[in-house]
């Protein structure tokens, strides 16, 4: 689902209206500076994370389940004569042979993971792939009691961007609505192009409590090390719009 979803509609837009989380960019820019160890991007998408991380001089192999956008991300790292290894698979089952020291699963993709089993699953597979003293980051959105009552399937303007391949702005919109027994946005997005032609593009995230989110990486064997409540490093709080996990692997 998630993979076509990015493949077929999101890819060639995504870059043109995803702007990621206020400050993340430099977050991971300032965690990693002089960092060097390997980082293993997760979700790592056209790389918006990942060629800023690359410029930085730092080791990251780019993760991602969609082709689309991490052709996108090659493209855009050869442009800037920077080298990338990539591989196209899915968190919740992917072998690479070897430890990382630092894994980060960027721009909510964790959301992506819908079901408990999922989260487990990707959870594991990912602790296989981090060294003992490894760090695992992730961020996720704290749902938030005023945006779930605003989500009545109506839609809202959310902005007009340019297309390099076409004359004239694409409107685009958004509704959502939020599925409180199985913690799911629902979530469309509308493109409206110069002409009249409109493209509805669906996107579905899990959303994740606090101590809900803690349960699941005690089960998984991973240890809090830090929760930050935004990419300025604030501790997380009553209020904070993002929860951002710093996890290491529990000593035996
Ligand atoms: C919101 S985008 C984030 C992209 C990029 N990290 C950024 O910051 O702009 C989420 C990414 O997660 C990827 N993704 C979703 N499910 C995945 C899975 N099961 N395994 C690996 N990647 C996945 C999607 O293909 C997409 O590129």
């Amino acid at each position: 689902m998630t993979e076509k979803l990015y493949h077929n509609k999101f890819a060639p837009l995504y870059d043109y209206f995803q702007h990621g989380v206020k400050g993340d960019v430099n977050f991971y820019l300032n965690y990693f500076k002089n960092f060097i160890g390997k980082i293993l991007e997760i979700g790592a998408g056209t790389g918006r994370i990942t060629i800023p991380l690359l410029k930085q001089g730092l080791n990251v192999t780019a993760l991602d389940i969609a082709p689309k956008m991490l052709e996108i991300l090659k493209e855009k790292a050869q442009k800037e004569n920077l080298t990338v290894r990539t591989v196209c698979a899915d968190m919740r089952r992917f072998e690479l042979r070897k430890r990382f020291d630092a894994i980060i699963i960027t721009f909510r993709a964790f959301q992506d993971m819908y079901l408990v089993d999922d989260q487990l699953r990707a959870l594991k597979t990912i602790k296989k792939h981090l060294k003992p003293n490894g760090i695992l980051i992730f961020d996720v959105y704290t749902p938030s009691f005023e945006y779930i009552q605003k989500g009545n399937w109506q839609w809202h303007k959310d902005q007009d961007i340019n297309l390099p391949s076409l004359k004239g702005k694409v409107r685009i919109d958004y509704r959502n609505c939020y599925d409180m027994a199985r913690q799911m946005m629902n979530q469309e997005y509308r493109f409206s192009y110069p002409g009249g032609r409109k493209e509805i593009i669906p996107l579905r995230m899990r959303f994740f409590f606090r101590f809900e989110t803690e349960h699941l990486l005690r089960l998984t064997g991973l240890k809090v090390k830090n929760l930050y409540g935004d990419f300025s490093k604030s501790k997380f709080k009553s209020g904070s719009p993002e929860m951002i996990w710093v996890v290491s692997p529990k000593r035996k």
